[in-house]
């Protein structure tokens, strides 16, 4: 992995291969790794950058969050400074799960001359209901105090197929593992950050460029009816739907 020192922290990234350039931003609370396959695939090409946002993976740790908090804003903003300190000028794919699509909100907001497309996968457009807020500050506080156990197990359910659970182990595991060294005090500052995030479908028709909203038939944090809904807001989205393999359908 490369390193850059950026806004003051020093990033963590995968680059490889070449191309236009695609950068893939992680969910919550992951790292890089949840992009191995893909990275894989797109490097034969694309230049591929996967980052670690700041106290993710190998990023390091905001020892001093302003408020305790990691807004989503400030990782658009660190991703920006990173093409800066990369010398890249030209407009990019910018790729988001679910958290990593609310940091690319953000982004595409605010940056949107330096995107040439936009990738959003199984994200919300909207922000968080009072109670969902209420119980990621309590979740924050819990994590903080306990480590990130209890939050880790109530996620693999919501993260995973029952399906999936039991038939890919080695899958479950390597993202369980990662989750359980990410840091508590980044886990509780995003936690905050995305309990204040904005509601971002009234802006949905100020973004651009193309842009593929794609989706799991069965994802069960970012609903279906939700994510169609973010592609037609955007005056040159597309929605894909992606079925579960029998292999790995509920119903099994
Ligand atoms: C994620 O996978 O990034 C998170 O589950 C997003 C969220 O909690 O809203």
């Amino acid at each position: 992995m490369q390193k850059c020192k950026i806004n003051g922290i020093e990033i963590a990234f995968v680059d490889r291969g070449a191309g236009p350039l695609l950068l893939l931003v992680h969910g919550f609370p992951l790292d890089h790794s949840m992009w191995d396959a893909q990275i894989d695939v797109f490097a034969q090409r694309y230049r591929v950058i996967a980052v670690d946002l700041r106290g993710f993976g190998q990023s390091e740790v905001d020892a001093n969050p302003p408020g305790g908090t990691a807004d989503m804003e400030l990782f658009a903003d660190d991703l920006a400074a990173l093409l800066d300190s990369l010398r890249i000028d030209g407009p990019i794919f910018l790729a988001g799960l679910s958290m990593g699509g609310y940091v690319a909100f953000q982004f595409a907001l605010k940056y949107p001359r330096r995107l040439r497309g936009l990738i959003l996968c199984d994200t919300r457009a909207m922000g968080d209901t009072p109670q969902v807020a209420a119980a990621r500050r309590q979740t924050a506080q819990r994590v903080i105090a306990d480590g990130p156990r209890s939050l880790v197990d109530s996620m693999m359910p919501r993260l995973f197929s029952e399906a999936t659970l039991k038939r890919r182990p080695e899958m479950v595991d390597s993202l369980r593992r990662v989750m359980m060294e990410t840091d508590r005090q980044t886990i509780a500052a995003v936690a905050r950050g995305m309990a204040r995030r904005p509601d971002v479908r009234p802006r949905l028709d100020e973004i651009g460029c193309a842009t593929l909203v794609i989706v799991g038939q069965h994802d069960a944090i970012s609903p279906v009816d939700e994510m169609r809904a973010i592609a037609a807001g955007i005056p040159r989205g597309r929605f894909v739907e992606i079925a579960a393999s029998p292999y790995f359908s509920p119903a099994l």
